[in-house]
């Protein structure tokens, strides 16, 4: 089938390659000229795992297609999915500016009976917003519209793709349906759970996923405090609970507080959306609140572990990214412990496999590591903020060895804290009792 998609951010260019992969010719549009001629060149700009050989091979196989010109991916297109972003505004309402521009140039170009998917993540109700926006620009002429929300974590977003958990189908009509159908035929035949839905029904699926995903989160993270404050083991508790069927291990790893361009942004948009329809949802508030109160704590927890006080201190912190696997800064706790630290008196010195280059942007005034022995290198302190493998596998006699002083925040849990004790670490975690303290009995 001939397929555009329209943004080659994110969602955007995963979408269109994967969905060239699975033997659709598309298209894939974007304003931005210069990351189109990269495109074209086989150059891609974000760190995701697989993704630039997927482009590569949808580009060699002719099925994949890169263009600043809707025009020229429009015409004969049996549909066009929407994957442009939805930013929050000042208010953390979803801001649709960059939907309804899209909307406006597919009304324009489209052949009529064009399916228009919207695959961006909007708040309910937009879906059919878009549908009316289109009928105004071309009255009289027929289309279909869906909404598929996609569910890729980044990091494993093609795999996420090509296997997710569910699929989830919005249409009105039978024939936005049947063509939504035919275009996901290589994984609904695969066996892929596919909920064929409302529209709303839809566009809630995932906005109550990732809030639910959230509040997990912050959960799990206060019950982190709670397990230091009472002298228990998070990992301990957190697998006590994922053993029950009805919870799971996943999404229970306790940690910085969660980041990313999703969950943030989803909780605000959600909050936002249910005091408009008058259901308000003082869960997912708690979730946010509690998330943003914990990067400070983290800095605080920081602080105590160096004695009270960071003043004058050199900290090497390890992890910029939100999460480990991506190059992506956004809503990264490191950047609110980052500030929050310098804020009182420290000297950072980072280092992230991917990361960095977006870093100087944002954290322009730090020092930056050519690798994580680099940052460790006569450090006060070491502050591990991001899962990264290569940072639960470190030298850690050389680390010893190293440091001013062997003092070790992990806000991962990424080592043993008795292996920790044992090699002669002050090593502070998430929600396990502090070992190797200056007063501890041998
Ligand atoms: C998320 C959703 O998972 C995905 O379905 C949606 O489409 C986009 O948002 P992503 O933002 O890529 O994906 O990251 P995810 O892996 O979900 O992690 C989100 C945040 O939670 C990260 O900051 C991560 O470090 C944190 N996290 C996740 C934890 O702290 N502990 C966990 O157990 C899992």
């Amino acid at each position: 089938m001939k397929l555009a998609v329209v943004g080659t951010g994110y969602v955007g260019l995963v979408t269109g390659s994967c969905l060239a992969e699975l033997g659709h010719n598309v298209t894939c549009v974007d304003i931005d000229a210069t990351k189109i001629g990269e495109l074209n060149n086989g150059v891609v700009s974000i760190f995701e795992p697989g993704l630039t050989d997927l482009v590569e091979r949808g580009r060699r196989a002719g099925r994949l297609r890169f263009t600043t010109d809707l025009g020229e991916a429009m015409p004969g297109s049996s549909a066009v999915f929407i994957a442009v972003g939805t930013p929050s505004d000042s208010s953390g309402r979803a801001d649709l500016s960059q939907v309804t521009e899209a909307a406006d140039g597919i009304a324009e170009l489209m052949d009529p009976g064009t399916l228009v998917v919207v695959k961006s993540t909007v708040p309910v109700g937009t879906t059919r917003h878009v549908a009316d926006q289109i009928h105004q620009t071309r009255p009289g002429v027929d289309f279909e519209i869906g909404a598929n929300p996609e569910f890729l974590r980044q990091g494993v977003a093609v795999t996420d793709f090509m296997h997710p958990d569910r699929l989830v189908i919005g249409t009105a009509t039978e024939a936005a349906e049947e063509l939504l159908r035919h275009i996901y035929q290589p994984l609904i035949g695969a066996g892929v759970t596919t909920l064929f839905v409302g529209i709303e029904t839809a566009e809630l699926i995932k906005y109550a996923s990732n809030s639910f995903l959230a509040i997990k989160l912050s959960f799990v993270n206060e019950v982190a405090d709670l397990c230091e404050a009472a002298g228990a083991n998070i990992d301990e508790v957190a697998n006590g609970m994922g053993l029950d069927t009805r919870i799971t291990h996943r999404f229970l790893s306790a940690g910085p507080g969660f980041g990313g361009s999703c969950l943030p942004k989803d909780t605000q948009a959600l909050l936002h959306t249910s005091q408009v329809l008058g259901a308000p949802s003082r869960v997912v508030a708690a979730a946010v609140d509690a998330n943003r109160d914990r990067k400070r704590h983290m800095a605080n927890k920081i602080a105590a572990a160096a004695g009270g006080s960071v003043q004058g201190k050199t900290i090497a912190v390890l992890g910029l990214a939100f999460k480990a696997n991506t190059d992506d800064l956004r809503e990264s706790p490191a950047i609110a412990i980052v500030r929050s630290l310098i804020g009182l008196g420290a000297t950072i010195r980072a280092y992230d496999p991917e990361a960095v280059d977006n870093a100087r942007a944002v954290l322009p005034t730090i020092e930056y590591a050519a690798d994580a022995y680099e940052a460790i290198d006569g450090a006060d302190l070491l502050v591990i903020v991001t899962e990264w493998p290569e940072f639960a596998t470190l030298d850690l006699s050389r680390v010893y060895t190293s440091m001013a002083s062997p003092v070790i925040v992990d806000l991962r849990n990424l080592y043993n804290p008795s292996d920790m004790a044992e090699l002669g670490f002050a090593y502070h975690s998430i929600g396990r009792p502090p070992v190797g303290l200056p007063d501890d009995s041998p």
